[in-house]
């Protein structure tokens, strides 16, 4: 495999604090380079090695690829009519994702995988080169199993969230959804995921439930992550760090005590500005969290309900307009903070060893994806070391 060197990079984030300046690890003037799927050297310009081949990226800036770490990809249809509602004043609720689940259940495989590949080749255009998606419009054994298996054939963060709501055959006994949601359901799914996830919010899972349901995931293997204090104040954020979940996300709404308990666990905070901006609901306190020295992500929660987007570069740049990130924050969340929310050490960082994932902006620097909203900046992509985009 012949190695490629990239040099003439304006401004380089490698999230690596030994590389540069925290917490980004800058570095100006810079050049690395690939090896095969890994980045084999990074560093200044001008003292760079000799490769194989050279790409010259002409002043702009580079960063790792955005790791993304909450969406929701395997769906069919979409959800307009909701959210031309929602733009006319209507309040977002958890019961339109019955909608999806209609759509979906109907939907043949082929139609799913193609509307995976879709959305994920429109991430992988805006920097997106690490992807985790879920089921959870399937919601019966067949469909959940078979969410999961085609989510697999695209990435190997997938998600079983069965518990996503309460199937509507099951609308007069949650119980018995549970019990098949940590029974059959879990056996036939657990094979094809790495992670379970509850929506725990009123109208979906109480605390109860979405202990039962986590922990039987764990027993099979899973690892937990939460949809946590979306809509309202709840259980899910403490509960994801009793558990250790790996993520909680959404924190929306936080207690003081959620706060604390994120500060003091090893569960990220995820946030999805996404979806604040399509349901017209506050914003995360950013800050807050930040301030606590809690470890947060930046998300899209692509679905077709509550953030009908696959734009990292715009979370960025709304968590930098309306989340008081700044833009260093904003891009570390969006790419080392996804990283962590998957247990990630691999991705999430340009550094000697680090998978070769990177992307070139036509721009000077990173704080030009929050201070240049909407514009297509990412030019260049390289995924494990193949130039794909
Ligand atoms: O993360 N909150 C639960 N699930 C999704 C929304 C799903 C939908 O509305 O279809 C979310 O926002
Ligand atoms: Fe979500």
């Amino acid at each position: 495999m012949p190695t490629t060197l990239v040099t003439n990079i304006a401004t380089l984030v490698t999230n690596d604090p030994t590389l540069g300046p925290t917490p980004l690890g800058l570095i100006e003037n810079a050049a690395l380079v690939i090896d095969g799927d890994t980045v084999a050297w990074v560093g200044r310009a001008e003292d760079a090695p000799a490769a194989d081949r050279t790409h010259d990226a002409d002043g702009r800036a580079a960063i790792p690829g955005f790791v993304d770490s909450h969406s929701h990809l395997v769906f069919a249809g979409d959800r307009t009519q909701e959210f031309n509602a929602r733009m006319s004043g209507q309040a977002y609720k958890a019961g339109g994702i019955r909608t999806t689940v209609a759509a979906t259940r109907a939907a043949t495989d082929a139609e799913l995988g193609a509307n995976v590949a879709r959305y994920l080749g429109e991430a992988l255009r805006q920097g997106t080169t690490t992807f985790e998606t879920k089921s959870g419009y399937g919601l019966t054994v067949e469909d959940e199993a078979r969410a999961l298996r085609i989510a697999g054939e695209h990435t190997d963060e997938v998600t079983y969230l069965g518990a996503h709501i309460v199937a509507p055959e099951y609308a007069d006994d949650p119980a018995g959804y549970v019990a098949l949601v940590t029974g059959e359901m879990l056996d036939a799914c657990a094979p094809y995921a790495r992670w379970v996830d509850v929506f725990c919010e009123k109208g979906a899972f109480d605390g109860d439930q979405a202990r039962a349901i986590l922990l039987a995931g764990k027993a099979r293997g899973l690892t937990p992550r939460v949809h946590a204090n979306q809509l309202s104040y709840g259980p899910g954020v403490q509960l994801a760090v009793e558990l250790d979940a790996a993520s909680a996300d959404h924190c929306t709404h936080l207690t003081d005590a959620d706060v604390d308990a994120l500060a003091s666990g090893n569960t990220v905070a995820t946030l999805l500005p996404g979806a604040e901006f399509s349901t017209r609901a506050q914003w995360p306190d950013a800050r807050r969290l930040l301030d606590a020295g809690v470890t947060v992500a930046l998300s899209t929660d692509c679905n077709p309900g509550s953030s009908f987007t696959s734009s990292m570069p715009f979370c960025v740049a709304l968590a930098v307009r309306d989340m008081k990130m700044t833009p260093d924050e904003a891009v570390w969340a969006a790419t080392a903070g996804g990283a962590a929310a998957l247990r990630r050490t691999d991705v999430g960082r340009i550094a000697p060893g680090a998978r070769a994932d990177l992307a070139l902006l036509d721009a000077p620097s990173h704080v030009h994806l929050a201070y240049r909203p909407g514009v297509p900046l990412v030019s260049d992509v390289w995924r494990q070391g193949v130039k794909c985009a």
